[in-house]
C-alpha cells in the first residue's frame, strides 16, 4: 500500500510528547512490512537546520502564500520525509504550537491548515510528483481537515484517523472557515462546526474511514462522558468505525542491554548491576546515596499526568524510606510546587525542570519503581519504557496504562509486572504504593516482578501490522 503518513512531530526532529516518538518508529516499522510510506510534516526552522541538505520537489499556493516541498530522509531512516516549507507560519523558534508564555500562536489555525492543505494536494496527487497514496493517515487535530476536505472528493484515497490525545482539538473562531477557505458545506453540527466554533479534530472524527485511537481501552473511554471531552456521542454514533492499537516502543534505543545513555547496561538476568545506575542517579539529582526506595515521574507537568495526586500524597510518603526524582515541565503551578517540595525535603525529593532526553534514560534506568498516576492516558510510554528497564511502574489503571501493565495482585502474581489502582485519589496512590513496597521487601518476588516486566513484547511489530488490517478495512469501506 501507498501510505501518506501526516503529522505534526517527529522524533529527533522535533518533538513535545509521544506522537513524536509514534510517528519517529511506526513509519519505518511499517516500511519493514514491504508499505510503500511517505511521511508529512511542516518544515520548523530547527528541523531545516537539522536537515540542510533537504531539497525542494515542489511548489504549492496555500492559503495565498508562496510554499514549498522539501525532500529529505528521516534521520537514521530511509522513509521519505516531505517538510512543508512555508517561513512565514514555521520558522519559530521553540515549541511548534506554543509562544515562549505558554500560550498557543496566535495563527495556529491557519498554519496547521495550511498542512492540510498540503496534505489534500498530496493525497490527490496535485503536487506534480507522480505519486497517489491509497491511504492517508491522519494524526490528531493538527492533520483532522484532512479527511474532511477528501470527504468531497470523488477520487480519493482511503483516509484513517489517529487520536492520540482527544483533549487537544484544535478548535477556533468561527471566523477560520472563510480564512482556511473551507467549503461552507463542512459548516454544520455533523460536520466541522462544534458549539458554533471550528473544530480541526471533528473532520477526523466525522469524516475519515476509520478511526483509531492508541489503546483499546482509551477507545471505550473516549466513548463516555468522562473521557469524551464533549465528542463522546459522535464517538458512539461512529463506534462501528473506531477501534484501538497499542503503540510500541523503539526497542532499540530504549534497550538496558546496550543503552550508551547509561553508566551500566544489565539484562534481567543481571539485576543486580541496575543498582550502579541507581547510585549515579541519586548522585546526578544530588540526593544521598542511600538504599532508600528511588521512585520517579517523567512527563509533561499538565493536568492529565495525575501530579496533582502524587503532591497530595507526598507529605504522607515522606514519612517513609523513599526517595522520588522528578523530570518535566509544563504548568509553572506544579514546577513551584515541586521545587518547593525539593528544597524542604533535599534529602528525599529531587527536581529537574525541563526536557532532556539522556537524562530520562538515566531515570528510567536507575529508578526502582515509576509513578504514572495518570487521569486518563491514550497509550503512553513511560510504563513500557519502565518495564524494559525492570523499573516497576505504578500506574492508574486507565487508558493504554490499564492494556500494558499486569497489576501485581494474587492469584496472577507470576504474571504481574507492575502495580494498578483504580480510583483518582491519593489514598488509592498510597494503598498501591504500600503494596509495592510490600513486595519490594520480598527481593525473590520483586526479582520476579521486574523479570515479567522485562519479558513483555513491546516491539513496533505487532502493532504495525494492525495497522496494515486497519488501512485494509478503511480501503473497503472507501470502495464498498
Ligand atoms: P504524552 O505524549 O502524553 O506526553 P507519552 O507517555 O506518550 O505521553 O510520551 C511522552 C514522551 O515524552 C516519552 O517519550 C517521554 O519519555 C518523553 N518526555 C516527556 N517529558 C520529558 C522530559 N521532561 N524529559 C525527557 N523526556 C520527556
Ligand atoms: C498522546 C497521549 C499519550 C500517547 C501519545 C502517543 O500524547 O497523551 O498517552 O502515548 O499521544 O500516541
Amino acid at each position: 500500500m501507498k501510505i501518506l503518513f501526516i503529522t505534526s512531530e517527529l522524533y529527533p526532529l522535533v518533538k513535545t510528547g509521544g506522537l513524536a516518538d509514534v510517528a519517529g518508529s511506526l513509519p519505518q516499522a511499517l516500511r519493514d512490512l514491504d508499505q510503500d510510506v511517505r511521511v508529512l510534516l511542516p518544515a520548523y526552522g530547527k528541523i531545516k537546520e537539522h536537515l540542510p541538505t533537504a531539497a525542494p520537489i515542489a511548489e504549492m499556493h496555500l492559503l495565498g502564500q508562496p510554499t514549498r516541498l522539501l525532500a529529505a530522509n528521516a534521520p537514521g531512516s530511509d522513509i521519505p520525509l516531505w517538510l512543508l516549507d512555508a517561513p512565514k507560519w514555521f520558522d519559530r523558534p521553540g515549541n511548534p504550537y506554543l509562544q515562549h508564555d505558554g500560550t498557543p500562536w496566535h495563527d495556529n489555525d491557519e498554519r496547521f491548515g495550511a498542512l492540510c492543505w498540503a496534505g489534500v494536494h498530496l493525497a490527490l496527487n496535485q503536487a506534480g510528483l507522480d505519486w497517489q497514496p491509497d491511504i492517508v493517515h491522519c494524526n490528531d487535530w493538527q492533520s483532522g481537515l484532512v479527511p474532511a476536505l477528501l470527504s468531497l472528493r470523488d477520487e480519493r484515497p482511503a483516509t484513517v484517523f489517529t487520536i492520540h490525545n482527544l483533549a487537544y482539538q484544535g478548535v477556533f473562531p468561527k471566523s477560520s472557515l472563510s480564512k482556511l477557505e473551507l467549503p461552507a458545506d463542512l459548516w454544520t453540527p455533523e460536520g466541522l462546526e462544534f458549539h458554533d466554533q471550528l473544530s480541526f479534530i471533528k473532520g477526523g472524527l466525522v469524516f475519515s474511514d476509520r478511526i483509531n485511537t492508541v489503546s483499546p481501552t482509551y477507545a471505550r473511554e473516549i466513548q463516555t462522558p468522562r473521557f469524551g471531552c464533549g465528542l463522546e456521542g459522535l464517538l458512539r454514533h461512529r463506534s462501528g468505525r473506531l477501534s484501538g492499537i497499542l503503540n510500541g516502543i523503539d526497542t532499540d534505543k530504549w534497550n538496558p542491554e546496550n543503552d550508551r545513555l547509561i553508566p551500566q547496561n544489565y539484562d534481567a538476568k543481571s539485576l543486580d548491576k541496575k543498582s550502579v545506575n541507581k547510585r549515579a542517579l541519586q548522585e546526578r539529582f544530588g540526593l544521598p546515596i542511600e538504599e532508600k526506595i528511588l521512585m520517579a515521574f517523567i512527563g509533561r507537568l499538565v493536568p492529565q499526568k495525575g501530579i496533582d495526586l502524587i503532591l497530595k500524597a507526598l507529605p504522607t510518603l515522606l514519612e517513609h524510606p523513599f526517595q522520588m526524582v522528578f523530570l518535566g515541565s509544563g504548568s509553572s503551578d506544579y514546577e513551584h510546587s515541586l521545587v518547593y517540595w525539593s528544597r524542604r525535603h533535599p534529602d528525599q525529593v529531587a527536581v529537574h525542570i525541563g526536557y532532556d532526553e539522556a537524562l530520562s534514560h538515566l531515570v528510567e534506568a536507575g529508578a526502582d519503581m515509576f509513578l504514572m498516576p495518570s487521569k486518563f492516558e491514550p497509550c503512553g510510554l513511560n510504563q513500557m519504557f519502565s518495564q524494559r528497564y525492570g523499573t516497576v511502574p505504578i500506574v492508574h489503571r486507565t487508558g493504554g496504562l490499564a492494556d500494558t501493565v499486569e497489576d501485581a495482585i494474587p492469584p496472577q502474581l507470576k504474571k504481574a509486572t507492575g502495580i494498578s489502582f483504580d480510583l483518582t485519589e491519593a489514598g488509592a496512590l498510597l494503598e498501591a504504593l504500600k503494596r509495592a513496597w510490600l513486595l519490594y521487601e520480598r527481593p525473590a518476588a520483586w526479582r520476579q516482578l521486574q523479570r515479567s516486566a522485562m519479558a513483555k513484547d513491546f516491539s513496533w511489530h505487532r502493532s504495525a501490522r494492525e495497522y496494515c488490517k486497519l488501512y485494509q478495512q478503511a480501503l473497503a469501506d472507501n470502495h464498498p
